[in-house]
């Protein structure tokens, strides 16, 4: 399989500029799957929950028709971040994408900082999808703090944890190297690049996507402050077999009745 990211750099709310960024970097790129940052069309930093509101898509907005069209042309099952609206909530989401078909939403469950401000807390199940042959959960950003967050995309099922990111912490490139090895999965941290000052915020996103693989070892990394593109082939059903040698089980010797 054929697998990869886009590291843009998203000018803040200008939603057509940065499709218009994306598509260049993925011209001529064809993969099977394809992962965008965390609210890669609009911005991190917002100020109230009315801006993020302002930039925010019900069903079938200008993101989806973007991620479409993206996936239309590279042939990718394609995981980007936007800001889905219901009603009077917004959520912080990735949407899946494969040709015309929307493969299903997932809503950031943990919510990093002033994003409790104006985001609610992800109130759907994390779940694992079928498609073009590959078992792909979705996970956002602040997610990996939280080592049971992949656990249960694994235990669901995942062979590759597809990762929108926008991160300001040091740590997450090294923590998913476990969070990979700990479960015997592949994981595609999408991040972005640049400097957000909005608000009293002041953020630095950190570059350095990774896709890391089902042994921890690290199969591509990005530049830090450069915007970027890559794909690697990888052999999915390697993330199948969770024996580390003939007696150790990742999953199988899990000890259910001394954790909480
Ligand atoms: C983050 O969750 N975007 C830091």
């Amino acid at each position: 399989m054929i697998v990869g990211y886009i590291q843009n750099a998203p000018r803040f709310g200008e939603k057509k500029a940065n499709f218009e960024e994306v598509a260049s970097l993925a011209k001529g790129l064809k993969a099977d799957l394809l992962v965008l940052p965390e609210l890669f069309a609009t911005g991190y930093t917002f100020t109230s929950k009315e801006e993020a509101l302002g930039l925010a898509e019900t069903g079938d907005g200008p993101t989806t028709a973007f991620l479409r069209q993206l996936s239309l042309e590279t042939g990718a099952v394609v995981v980007g971040g936007f800001i889905e609206q219901e009603k009077d909530r917004i959520y912080n989401s990735a949407i899946m994408m494969y040709g015309d078909k929307e493969i299903g939403t997932y809503r950031k469950i943990h919510l990093f900082n002033r994003e409790k401000l104006w985001f609610s807390p992800g109130d759907k199940p994390l779940e694992v999808y079928q498609v073009k042959g590959m078992a792909i959960g979705m996970m956002i950003c602040f997610d990996w703090f939280f080592p049971e967050t992949a656990r249960t995309l694994v235990l669901k099922g995942a062979q590759i944890i597809a990762h929108p990111s926008n991160l300001v912490m040091p740590y997450c490139q090294t923590a998913m190297v476990t969070r990979c090895l700990e479960n015997r999965a592949f994981a595609i941290t999408a991040n972005r690049i640049g400097r957000e000052t909005r608000g009293g915020d002041d953020f630095n996103f950190t570059g350095g996507s990774q896709l890391t693989g089902f042994d921890g070892t690290i199969l591509s990394s990005a530049p830090l402050d450069k915007q970027y593109a890559k794909t690697i082939d990888i052999d999915i059903h390697n993330a199948d077999n969770k024996l580390i040698n003939p007696y150790n089980d990742l999953i199988g010797d899990r000890r259910e009745d001394f954790y909480y």
